[in-house]
């Protein structure tokens, strides 16, 4: 009778949370490898695809901020075998996930205080943070980290008390960009409470003014006419992430729900829209600069972002591992139709 009222208790404090299946379909899997298998020799690494061929990757040398998230990437799929295990159904068993990052993390290793990086180092180095946390002792990948980090601290400028983002030809030009300051992984490391107050506003900024259906735009301030606002597939799937590591760093079940529940519902509607199943990227709708004409693409930190949150909520025990996709009788994946009805509920419990 206890067990009975308790276990009452619980479902009715349950909210019925959704997640996309997709987060764990074997076309990631596979689509990865694919591109793994066409990188160039020598390396260059995809960053967005090609809008005049639309779901074709680009690629870009190693000196490029984005260089990073390919071998990145492959590690996160390490990753993911690590927590879900092979199965017919998640197609993870293709390959050997961490000889792949590693190999491909190799074409980042000759970049030096020259690169055209300038700030974004942190980037780079993420494949050998991940190296890191799987071989502390990889002396190759420590030498990196540590020279990219002194790449970033040399920047430091102490008259203007700022990092410098990025190179300018005029010397009196110190430019510095709003994002250095907005990582909530910054609370993590520091405890510093204003880091954690101001992660909060940002949150409560970006879901309040999400639009009503739910799919995050690539500028909040841009305007809806005359010409349609750009959805940021990309932006979806990072701030999906902030908002997890957020919930973490709650104490409240309430606020823990709030940042949860956000994040799940900008990851359903960002699926919902942007999942290809004929791209080369996983998603499409990507906005990398409007005013640059570039959008309507696939992202490589888009793709990245999307498969570390499936690798996140299994991680804090929202989702199971497994996808709904239905093997076709040609033994062929093929995706189920994207209708909200097509969705599988995950009981959350928070
Ligand atoms: C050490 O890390 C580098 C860079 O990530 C990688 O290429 C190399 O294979 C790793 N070495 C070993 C012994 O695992
Ligand atoms: C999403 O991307 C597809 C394919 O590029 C495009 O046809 C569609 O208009 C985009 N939708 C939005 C809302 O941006």
């Amino acid at each position: 009778m206890l067990l009975q009222s308790l276990l009452l208790a619980v479902l009715a404090t349950s909210t019925l949370a959704q997640f996309p299946p997709e987060l764990f379909s074997p076309l990631i899997p596979s689509k990865i490898l694919a591109t793994t298998n066409a990188l160039p020799n020598p390396i260059q690494y995809p960053q967005y695809t090609d809008a005049r061929n639309p779901g074709r990757w680009l690629y870009f040398s190693p000196n490029t901020w984005t260089s990073g998230f390919f071998p990145v990437t492959l590690y996160e799929l390490n990753t993911r075998r690590q927590r879900c295990g092979v199965t017919q159904a998640n197609g993870l068993g293709v390959a050997d996930w961490l000889a792949l990052g590693r190999a491909a993390s190799n074409g980042l290793l000759n970049l030096n205080a020259d690169t055209g990086i300038g700030h974004d180092v942190g980037f780079i180095s993420f494949p050998f943070v991940e190296e890191l946390a799987i071989n502390p002792r990889n002396q190759t990948a420590i030498d990196a980290i540590n020279r990219f980090a002194r790449q970033l601290a040399a920047r430091f400028n102490p008259t203007v008390g700022c990092t410098r983002s990025w190179d300018s030809s005029n010397p009196t030009n110190f430019q510095v960009i709003i994002d250095q300051y907005d990582e909530p992984r910054v609370y993590r490391l520091t405890r510093n409470p204003n880091y954690l107050a101001t992660a909060r506003r940002m949150a409560t900024y970006f879901l309040n003014n999400l639009p009503a259906d739910g799919i995050v735009p690539w500028d909040f301030n841009a305007p809806l006419t005359p010409a349609p606002r750009p959805a940021d597939s990309s932006a979806a799937t990072l701030v999906v992430n902030a908002l997890l590591l957020l919930s973490e760093h709650e104490t409240t079940e309430a606020a823990k729900q709030q940042w949860i529940s956000g994040a799940l519902r900008i990851l359903e509607k960002i699926t919902d829209l942007a999942w290809s199943s004929s791209w080369q990227s996983l998603l499409s709708n990507g906005t990398v600069s409007l005013p640059g004409n570039n959008f309507l693409t696939g992202i490589v930190y888009g793709d990245y972002y999307f498969i570390r949150a499936g690798n996140e909520l299994v991680r804090l025990g929202l989702t199971s591992c497994r996808s709904n996709l239905r093997p076709s009788p040609n033994n062929n994946v093929s995706p189920q139709p994207q209708t909200s009805s097509g969705r599988r509920s995950a009981r959350v419990l928070l």
